[in-house]
């Protein structure tokens, strides 16, 4: 995988910041897009724009194909099969889908729900509103040098958990959980499994069908796509289940007083969907099949671990995270100076990181800190971004540090 060839694909790293080369360093949050994706939504609009599943007319044809061409594209890259794609805005939304159409219909008064210390707020919020709303209790499964801490999860695991629900790679600490494993465990204890896929799917192979989860959430614009999400779900569960949202294109029948849902995934996709956005996912899923998963994975442990080795010159850095078994997410405090201060000094260096606490306020208090700096690398970025990092880390120590 050569990432200079890489980088002339995408148009924004050409970009100056504050008149210096834009190192961009906030893949966690989203990605940039290569040009093949920014033409396909070009193309779309310019092209093919109609609504889709609707209309009897070649344009909106054209558009239903690319629609559901897009959804095949990425349920052959995630190992499933189409009808268990269902396209949302993102990950937060496909959570939010579960705990509304499955959780607050099958999590009972007594049950618990199973997560860990490392999710984002969106694997917390919705099962906390599941847990208020059906008097159950959810439950945290501790971290411990940075790591689930599994005989905390397995003593937490007990016959009243109904739904397990953890995130396959933390956006904080980089950390890769073995969800397969976390998942023969939720199944054994009789719980539905359900893994957020937003920080693993951009950077790793992943297999649904190998991992056997019962719902997978990710993100399409962390992954070089537009901003549209994916839900992936057993075709028998979500056969089940009740739509989350009600209105057009999601039913078969609708009398006065009652409605038959369309199959899925159409029953969860009520009205017009994101399909310029769709496109757009189909062709970023064609660029990361033509690098293959495994260069982007080794592209991404090398980096990291070339970044790592290189934060130990800047003085009274702490880093959050294990020093293997991790994704391209590195976390960090310089001493007292607040991330937001960190990140303002690094934007004068054309560097892109993000401070805060990256909506994991758990995480943080289990941490012990309020915020932490975070710098996050994907297939484009390179030595020289590492490089122009620490300088500007070093920098910003000179400015801020007591
Ligand atoms: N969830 C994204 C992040 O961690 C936005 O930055």
């Amino acid at each position: 995988m050569k990432t200079e060839n890489i980088r002339k694909d995408f148009p924004i790293l050409i970009r100056k910041i504050n008149g210096k080369r834009l190192v961009y360093l906030d893949s966690a949050a989203t990605s940039q897009k290569p040009i093949s994706v920014i033409n396909a939504v070009k193309d779309f609009y310019e092209n093919h724009n109609s609504n889709i599943h609707r209309s009897v007319y070649k344009l909106a044809e054209e558009a239903t194909e690319i629609y559901e061409n897009a959804r095949r594209t990425v349920a052959e890259f995630i190992g499933a099969k189409t009808e268990e794609i269902i396209f949302v805005r993102n990950t937060t939304e496909a959570l939010n889908l579960l705990a509304y159409a499955w959780a607050m219909r099958n999590i009972q008064k007594g049950d618990e729900v199973l997560i860990t210390e490392m999710e984002h707020h969106s694997n917390i919020l919705p099962w906390q509103m599941v847990c208020k709303a059906k008097g159950a209790r959810l439950v945290y499964a501790n971290i411990r040098n940075f790591v689930l801490d599994m005989k905390d999860f397995k003593n937490k695991l007990t016959k009243r958990t109904k739904l397990v629900s953890v995130t396959h790679s933390s956006n904080v600490l980089g950390t890769i959980n073995d969800v397969k494993a976390i998942g023969r465990l939720a199944h054994d204890a009789g719980a539905v499994f359900v893994v957020d896929g937003a920080q693993a799917v951009p950077h790793m192979k992943v297999d649904v069908k190998d991992i056997d989860a019962d719902f997978y959430a990710f993100s399409g614009h962390k992954m070089l796509g537009p901003h549209i999400g994916v839900l992936y779900g057993k075709k028998h569960i979500l056969d089940k289940m009740e739509p989350f949202l009600r209105g057009g294109s999601m039913i078969k029948d609708v009398t006065q007083q009652d409605a038959v849902w369309n199959d899925v995934p159409w029953k969860f996709e009520a009205g017009t969907p994101m399909i310029a956005e769709a496109a757009g996912l189909g062709e970023a899923v064609k660029y990361l099949n033509a690098l293959g998963m495994d260069n982007v994975r080794k592209h991404e442990i090398q980096l990291t671990e070339y970044c790592l080795k290189r934060m130990k010159e800047v003085a009274g850095i702490d880093v959050y995270g294990p020093e293997s078994g991790r994704g391209g997410v590195i976390s960090f405090n310089l001493g007292k100076v607040h991330p937001h201060d960190v990140s303002a000094i690094l934007d004068n260096d054309g560097v892109c990181i993000r401070g805060g606490h990256h909506c994991a306020k758990p995480l943080m208090h289990a941490l012990g800190v309020d915020a932490v700096s975070r710098a996050s690398v994907y297939i484009y970025s390179d030595r020289d971004d590492i490089d122009v990092f620490i300088k500007a880390l070093g920098k910003a120590n000179e400015k801020l540090g007591d």
